[in-house]
């Protein structure tokens, strides 16, 4: 137990490490089993959804996505040991059918077809992604962040669990 430990504190310190040099748009934390549940409530999630995790760490949102509202998923993660979590994650629920991940840049994702984008960045996070956002979702694509707003945009809909803001934005509304 105690190794294990151990290499999930070194796994985070490296992450943090390399976040703070300029390598990644976020640190890796995942997001809360529930607090999952209510951005996917938020951004309307239903079986006829492409939700995209950019970040995707262990796969946790696409995979609540899959289980609960029947849709499909692709995420990109760039640290190879979260990507490996995910795709073993994605196997042990029997999702792969349903489930794509990569272990990718985040700003080589084609996001043509996503109808939902999930975010869990920062703030400076957000903001790199927002051109690649504006230039490539289709009209009316979701997309919904936990904790970190766009500074620039309001939020078509917005919803608070345990103190933390979640935000939802639509992009390139038409009319
Ligand atoms: C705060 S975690 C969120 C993980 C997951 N989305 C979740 O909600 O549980 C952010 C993740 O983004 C990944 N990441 C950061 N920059 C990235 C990039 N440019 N491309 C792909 N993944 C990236 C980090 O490695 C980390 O796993």
């Amino acid at each position: 137990m105690g190794g294990g430990v151990a290499n999930s504190q070194a796994l985070r310190l490296g992450l943090w490490v390399r976040y703070w040099l300029g390598q990644r748009l976020a640190p890796y934390h995942g997001t809360p089993p529930h607090v999952a549940r209510r951005m996917l409530q938020l951004a309307r999630v239903t079986a006829k959804d492409r939700v995209v995790d950019l970040g995707c760490g262990d796969a946790r949102l696409l995979i609540a996505a899959a289980k609960h509202h029947g849709a499909h998923g692709y995420g990109v993660e760039l640290d190879s040991e979260l990507f490996s979590a995910g795709m073993r994650a994605i196997g042990k629920e029997g999702l792969a059918h349903v489930i794509t991940i990569e272990q990718k840049d985040a700003f080589m994702v084609d996001l043509s077809t996503a109808t939902v984008v999930a975010l869990y960045l920062t703030v400076k996070g957000n903001m790199k992604l927002y051109p690649k956002l504006v230039e490539e979702l289709p009209p009316g694509a979701r997309v919904v962040s936990f904790c970190w707003p766009f500074e620039n945009l309001e939020p078509s809909n917005t919803a608070r669990v345990d103190g933390i803001d979640l935000f939802l934005y639509e992009f390139n509304k038409q009319g």
